[in-house]
């Protein structure tokens, strides 16, 4: 019996793709292995070339991995029974640009095999859930829209089946503040509905504020995965100093253990964990060396230091994590984190059943 209560379960997926004029060839995807939970919004992110749309494929069953496999709701990739329970919003939908949003989601929904009615039912209903219901919206036509609003009709076409299973890619790239707010509601309501939601996205605030879990893959490797809560957890705090010197230096790395000190003109700062103690330790050698305390600030983590951490310029050759590694005991697999370690959750190769379910219940919450 397939195991239902995955919506995607990857193991050792590997995609090889030839360079040109070479024998050699890239490993796009390197013996990924994922598990994505029923009603888990699950953040997919990478630099441009990571493997992200490489991946989304193999799962949508265009095309093949060259090893591993790939199951979707419980059958293996590209299973027609299956397509048509998940949906599929690229990242630039095209549209039949002469055609309002109304009549393109009721040309989808007749694709599906609706009739003329229950489509147009289907449809308006579709467009006044993303809003493009409104008089002013209802007559133009494709041509006329703004990205925004084609990203919507995007949306509402991948909303006609009421499937399961929605794989997102990039579905906020270049729209305003106000269109991402929007976007990002529309997916926190179907976060809402219990849905399944395999999202790769460049926008890292996006991600923190719809997902239950996030990974980032860089070469083609897992590197992260964690709840946005554990991969944020910590709190870090900024303290800056003038007339620190070199000795002081020194010092401070000392008691301050992992801090990350930064020196900029006559200014010195320094990144380290939020404790009175850690905090106290610092000021007391700075005393003694005469410098002097200019601020003390509690610093937020963010997906963007992770993901810049992870992806920029501290990862080898190989894909491997050269630096910061967690401390999580699994053998040179684990984690990346932050240069301060904290607690991350492991890198496991398979979810368990139980913690994958319990999105299902978070998201009916
Ligand atoms: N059809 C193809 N033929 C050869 N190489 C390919 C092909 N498709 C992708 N690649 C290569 O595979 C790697 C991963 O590409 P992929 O499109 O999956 O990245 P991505 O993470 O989606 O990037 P982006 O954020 O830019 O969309 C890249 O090195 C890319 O050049
Ligand atoms: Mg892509």
């Amino acid at each position: 019996m397939p195991d239902m209560a995955d919506a995607i379960v990857i193991k050792k997926l590997t995609k090889q793709y030839p360079i040109p004029r070479k024998t050699e060839f890239v490993n796009a995807v390197d013996n990924l292995d994922l598990t994505v939970g029923r009603g888990e919004i699950f953040g997919f992110l990478g630099a441009n070339g990571a493997g992200k749309t490489t991946t989304i494929k193999i799962l949508l069953g265009l095309i093949y991995p060259t090893q591993g496999d790939a199951d979707v709701l419980g059958q293996p990739a590209g299973d027609l029974e299956i397509k048509r329970r998940i949906a599929y919003l690229p990242e630039s939908p095209y549209f039949y640009e002469h055609m309002t949003a109304i009549e393109v989601v009721t040309f989808y929904a007749q694709l599906f095999g609706m009739k003329t009615e229950d489509a147009k039912k289907k449809a308006e209903e579709l467009i006044d859930f993303v809003g493009l219901g409104g008089k002013g919206d209802r007559g133009k036509r494709i041509q006329d829209f703004s990205k925004g609003m084609r990203q919507r009709v995007g949306i509402a076409q991948t909303l006609i089946n009421d499937p399961d299973l929605l794989f997102y890619d990039e579905p906020t790239s270049g729209l305003d503040a106000i269109a991402r707010r929007d976007i990002r509601d529309l997916m926190l309501e179907l976060k809402r509905q219990g849905k399944s939601m395999f999202l790769s996205s460049h926008q890292l605030e996006d991600v923190e504020a719809v997902c239950h879990r996030v990974s980032i893959i860089h070469k083609g490797k897992l590197q992260v995965l964690g709840t946005v809560e554990e991969l944020l957890a910590g709190e870090l705090v900024e303290v800056t100093l003038s007339g620190v010197t070199p000795g002081l230096g020194e010092s401070i790395q000392q008691v301050a253990g992992d801090a990350q000190i930064e020196v900029n003109g006559t200014r010195t700062s320094v990144l380290m964990k939020n404790t009175p103690e850690a905090i106290g330790r610092l000021i007391d050698v700075a005393r003694k060396a005469e410098a002097n305390i200019v601020s003390i600030e509690p610093k937020r983590r963010t997906l963007e230091d992770l993901f810049v951490r992870v992806v920029g310029g501290k990862i080898d050759e190989t894909g491997a994590v050269t630096a910061p590694v967690a401390t999580n005991g699994t053998n040179g697999t684990g984690a990346a984190s932050f240069d301060t370690p904290v607690p991350v959750a492991p890198l496991t190769t398979a979810t368990p059943k139980a913690s994958a379910n319990k999105y299902k219940d978070l998201a009916r919450k």
